[in-house]
């Protein structure tokens, strides 16, 4: 089983960006949990800033991997181009967000890449990641 989590814009400052919302744990950290939790999965991680970066990866990833695990940060709410590759691939993706977009402002309400996923979780802090890994398990199974 082979899953990668991708984080966009600005969640590489996870632990020191605006812990109040995203809390104080850094990604590296955590990821190490779920690599540990999960032994059986293979379990892959790519970050960055850049709208190019993070599409060229879900090309790459995406023919081979059997699930994806996105933030795509503020892209979410902008990204057609993001969209358009998680529907080039067939590997499934589930759209995650550290807090609930849902309770803050308006612009973060819309996704432009909810509909090119299989699912969406958002709100339960870094656990986020692991529900949407759980799903992905379970979609497997
Ligand atoms: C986020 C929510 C987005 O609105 C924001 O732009 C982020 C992080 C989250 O994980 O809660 O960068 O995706």
């Amino acid at each position: 089983m082979k899953i990668l989590i991708l984080n966009g814009p600005n969640l590489n400052l996870l632990g020191r960006r605006e812990p109040g919302i995203y809390g104080a744990r850094g990604f590296e950290d955590y990821f190490r949990e779920l690599q540990a939790r999960y032994p059986d999965v293979e379990l892959t991680y790519y970050q960055s800033n850049h709208e190019g970066d993070l599409i060229d990866k879900i090309h790459e990833v995406g023919f081979t991997a059997d699930g994806i695990i996105l933030n795509a940060g503020a892209y979410t709410h902008t990204s057609v181009a993001l969209h358009d590759a998680l529907r080039a691939v067939p590997a499934p993706a589930i759209e995650v967000h550290i807090s609930n977009v849902h309770q803050r402002e308006e612009f973060r309400h819309h996704s432009f890449i909810s509909a090119a996923c299989r699912g969406v979780i958002c709100g339960f802090g870094l656990d986020s990641y692991r529900l949407a890994l759980e799903g992905i398990l379970a979609l497997k199974s």
